[in-house]
C-alpha cells in the first residue's frame, strides 16, 4: 500500500530513489551551492514536500543558527524525516501539503524538490502561491521538478532516455514502461516555459533556470 505519491513507500525511498531519478543527488548539490552563496548565517527555511528529509539532513550541520520547517502530506515520509533529524531542536515538522501552507512573509528560503508534479495546473498554482506568500521580500524559492519537453517528438526521446536509465538501474523493460506510464496520469509534468510562466505569474520578480536535464529541471525565483 502506497504511503505517499512517489514511486516508493517511505521505508524504501532512500534506497531506491537514485535508481529512478537520474541526477537526484544533483538537485541537493545545486541547492546547497545557492544557499552557500547567499551568505546568510541565520535564516528560516521551509522545505515543502520534504519526503524523508534528505535535503535538510545534508546541510543542517553547516547552519546551526538556521531554523528549518519541514512539511509533507505523507505521514510515512515525515516520520522518516523525523527519525533522521530528531536530534535537532531547530527543526519543526508539519504534516501538510503545499496547498495547505498558511505562512505569511516568514521564510528566507523555500524549497520544493520533486513534490509539485502530482498537481494539476490549478492546484500547482495554489501550491506555488503559498510558497511565494511564505517568503519574506527578497526571499528565494528553489524548486526542482519533472518536466515535459517542448514537443511530442523531443518528449518521446526524453522518455526513451529515461526508460534506458531505468533499465540500466535494475528495472526490466516492462517495469520501466510501467514507471513511465505514470507520466501524464499520476505525474503531470509541465514544460520549462510553463514553469517560468507560472513563477512569473505568481509574482516572483526574478525567475531563472538553474539546472536542467532531459526530464527534470531546477528553478530559482526571487520574491
Ligand atoms: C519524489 S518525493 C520527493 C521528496 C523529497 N523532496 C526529496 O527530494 O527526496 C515526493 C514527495 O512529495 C510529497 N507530496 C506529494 N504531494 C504533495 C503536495 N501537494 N505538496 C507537498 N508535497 C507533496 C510526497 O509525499 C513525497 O514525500
Amino acid at each position: 500500500m502506497e504511503d505517499n505519491r512517489s514511486a516508493f513507500n517511505s521505508d524504501e525511498y532512500d534506497k531506491k530513489v537514485n535508481n529512478v531519478l537520474p541526477y537526484y543527488s544533483q538537485y541537493n548539490k545545486q541547492i546547497y551551492d545557492i544557499i552557500e552563496n547567499l551568505e546568510l548565517s541565520e535564516f528560516c527555511w521551509l522545505d515543502t514536500g520534504c519526503g524523508t528529509g534528505n535535503l535538510i539532513n545534508g546541510i543542517k550541520d553547516k547552519y546551526p543558527k538556521g531554523r528549518f520547517v519541514l512539511c509533507d502530506p505523507s505521514l510515512g515520509m515525515l516520520n522518516c524525516a523525523k527519525e533522521k533529524l530528531s536530534s535537532q531542536n531547530n527543526i519543526e515538522f508539519i504534516n501538510i501539503s503545499s496547498q495547505e501552507l498558511n505562512f505569511k512573509s516568514f521564510f528566507d528560503i523555500v524549497t520544493s524538490v520533486q513534490s509539485h508534479h502530482y498537481l494539476d495546473k490549478q492546484q500547482r498554482q495554489i501550491a506555488v502561491t503559498n510558497c511565494y506568500k511564505a517568503l519574506k521580500d527578497k526571499g528565494v524559492y528553489i524548486t526542482f521538478e519533472n518536466i515535459a519537453l517542448s514537443t511530442k517528438e523531443s518528449d518521446s526521446f526524453g522518455e526513451k532516455r529515461w526508460k534506458n536509465y531505468l533499465i540500466a538501474h535494475g528495472k526490466t523493460p516492462e517495469e520501466a514502461e510501467k514507471h513511465l506510464a505514470r507520466r501524464g496520469v499520476e505525474l503531470l509534468p509541465i514544460t520549462i516555459n510553463e514553469h517560468l510562466e507560472l513563477l512569473h505569474n505568481t509574482g516572483f520578480r526574478s525567475v531563472d533556470i538553474i539546472w536542467a536535464s532531459y526530464m527534470q529541471a531546477g528553478f530559482l525565483a526571487i520574491k
